[in-house]
């Protein structure tokens, strides 16, 4: 079964409070929700494999270390992740990017797939699907699903914030994939909104509302 991780660092909660916080605009909001995706992939990558090397510094040479084992990918799912890739980029340069583009369809709230383009290699890559909102899961579900239909076999979750059934969602459908979030609220209302979350995350990282 996944495990759920909900980082409960300080920086990543205090900013959290803001990033909810409605008076928060749409500049100060979209700088937040960068901060934090840095902090979260500052955790996520705690356990990345390490291979032993030497350096040579100016005075002599030193046993040191540096990151081995896959490379990693990011997928935002389009378009709120887009909010959290910089962010991620910040501490993971060498990530290649992938995207995804799902909406939720407000009637049904069933994800609807409209773009899909991803590195050639995804196969070798450990994947960090990037979403600020697991709320009934369809969109990550359905993401998860279009990465592992083109043979993407490491995949992680990243989201701000989570309901439970969105959580209950993706443990049942991907047992394989953990998710990182750093909050798990109470439940979704009778929009699919997340309570308390934050509202609409697309639309305040873009000012569409
Ligand atoms: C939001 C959010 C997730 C999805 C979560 O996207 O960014 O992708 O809803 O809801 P779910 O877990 O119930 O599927 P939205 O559909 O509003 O599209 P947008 O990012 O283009 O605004
Ligand atoms: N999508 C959002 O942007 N916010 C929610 O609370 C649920 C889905």
């Amino acid at each position: 079964m996944g495990n759920v991780f909900v980082f409960d660092h300080p920086l990543i909660q205090h900013k959290l409070t803001y990033i909810r916080d409605v008076k928060t605009g749409t500049k100060e909001f979209r700088e937040l929700v960068d901060e934090v995706a840095m902090l979260m992939a500052f955790e996520i990558t705690r356990d990345l494999p390490l291979q032993d090397v030497e350096v040579n510094t100016p005075v002599t040479t030193a046993n040191a270390k540096v990151l081995s084992g896959k490379k990693i990918g990011l997928v935002p799912i389009l378009r709120a992740g887009l909010g959290m890739v910089d962010g991620v980029r910040k501490l993971i340069p060498a990530a290649k990017v992938g995207h995804v583009g799902l909406y939720r369809d407000p009637k049904t709230l069933k994800p609807v797939e409209y773009y899909v383009k991803l590195p050639s290699d995804i196969h070798e890559r450990e994947l960090i699907v990037i979403d600020p909102m697991l709320a009934t899961g369809g969109s990550a579900n359905d993401a998860i699903e279009a990465l592992k239909k083109r043979g993407a076999k490491h995949i992680r979750l990243m989201c701000l914030v989570a309901a439970p059934e969105g959580v209950e969602l993706i443990k049942k459908e991907h047992p394989d994939v953990d998710i990182y979030l750093a909050a798990l609220d109470e439940r979704l209302d009778e929009h699919g909104y997340i309570v308390p979350g934050l509202g609409d995350a697309g639309d305040r990282l873009f000012g569409t509302k």
